[in-house]
């Protein structure tokens, strides 16, 4: 059949050669989005349909810089009910996602030069936006139990860093949550030294067991922590839509960029129709449906990693997020085996790309949101193919 539509052909053709797609027949572990089958395209039609009949056309307007009043009422009691924790609209800042807010902060809290500190591992896009920043990224050790304080203590000893950027919950790529002393510890840490916390909190609420410590964002108030939040992963990511939570003076500091002044709030359109969804509590249906979802993937995917892999790769099975992270003996190298993985119709993301020093290329990272439980399996098996031709 021919496509209708020719300027949709040209587009997908376009997708199909950047990073974020994959050849039909490829299992890509790479992908670190939703599948086609997760992304609610009835639900949205509902909210947009529900938005925009009436009279009321303020989503078509400049909008709000701080972000629409009625979305931040309606995602402030969203974040209440599922952080187990008060949510004021008001210490919430709209932005188009996570990625949009990350940039706007280094903006205007830092200057090319400063250091900026990162976990080792750490989300490799974020380590982009750094670069785009001119910044110095400084690798902090982590461990099971996320960022460790004394290796962060160290630091601190001969560095003065602008911002340390967490992945506290499900962390992209280790799958490891920060526990809830070590939260306390870096807060205090924050406060003793002058630095703040960008604390990127994409994945908190995507836990499929035991529910992670209250997110970073709960400690807003002491103003050393500002906390990023986005519907792209338990929304779609097409929306480009996030949120930043932090005290009064840094929501001003927002509010007061050069960009809010030309442009006006951030993505007006997409909050006003995403409220209703927020309002409704359609979106409280879709995460508790893609927690389940995301829960059976992230249990095939171990489940076949242990039968296919077991004694070669190790693991921690992830309570929540979007990811494995593999370690590899350490003759093999990520980097040696993306470059052979398209024969083989898998795909991932070497390790090396997620150290801000170019380290850990014996470790790859898996995701298994973008696939069913048995192509994860089916790809597993393709990926013990190629670490055998390597062995
Ligand atoms: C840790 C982390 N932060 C931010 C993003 C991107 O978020 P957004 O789509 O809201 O810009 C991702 C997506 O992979 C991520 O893993």
């Amino acid at each position: 059949m021919t496509n209708p539509n020719p300027l949709a052909a040209s587009a997908s053709a376009h997708l199909a050669v950047t990073q974020s797609e994959a050849a039909p027949d490829v299992i890509d572990f790479g992908l670190g989005h939703p599948g086609p089958d997760l992304l609610p395209l009835g639900l949205l039609a509902h909210a947009a349909a529900t938005r925009l009949q009436g009279d009321d056309s303020s989503l078509l307007q400049y909008g709000h810089e701080q972000g629409d009043g009625y979305f931040r009422q309606a995602l402030a009691a969203f974040l209440t009910r599922h952080y187990a924790a008060p949510v004021d609209m008001d210490e919430l800042f709209v932005a188009g996602g996570a990625s949009q807010a990350l940039d706007l902060i280094c903006t205007l809290y830092t200057q090319p030069g400063d250091v900026v500190f990162v976990e080792e591992p750490t989300y490799f896009l974020a380590l982009r936006i750094f670069a785009d920043h001119r910044l110095r990224t400084v690798p902090i050790a982590t461990d099971g139990d996320g960022l460790i304080p004394a290796a962060l203590a160290d630091a601190l000893a001969q560095h003065r860093p602008s911002l340390l950027y967490t992945i506290p919950s499900f962390q992209n790529p280790s799958g490891v949550t920060l526990s809830l002393p070590r939260r306390q510890q870096l807060v205090a840490l924050a406060q003793e030294h002058n630095f703040l916390i960008v604390a990127d909190e994409v994945y908190h609420l995507l836990s499929y067991g035991a529910a992670p410590p209250p997110p970073l964002a709960t400690y807003a108030a002491t103003g050393h922590v500002l906390a990023l939040g986005s519907f792209s992963k338990i929304l779609a990511p097409g929306l480009r839509l996030g949120w930043v939570q932090a005290a009064p003076q840094h929501i001003q500091r927002l509010v007061n960029s050069g960009l809010l002044d030309s442009g006006g709030g951030l993505n007006p359109f997409t909050s006003g129709i995403v409220r209703v969804a927020l309002e409704e509590g359609w979106q409280d249906a879709h995460l508790t449906h893609v927690r389940q979802v995301y829960g059976r993937r992230a249990n095939a995917l171990t489940a076949a990693l242990r039968a296919q892999l077991g004694e070669l790769v190790s693991f921690t099975a992830p309570d929540g997020g979007y990811f494995h992270w593999l370690t590899l003996p350490e003759q093999y190298d990520g980097e040696a085996l993306f470059r052979q993985a398209a024969a083989y119709k898998v795909g991932f993301r070497p390790g090396a790309r997620f150290s801000a020093t170019g380290q850990l290329q014996h470790c790859l990272r898996l995701s298994f949101a973008h696939y069913d439980e048995a192509q994860l399996a089916e790809g597993v098996g393709r990926l013990a193919a190629l670490l055998a031709k390597n062995g």
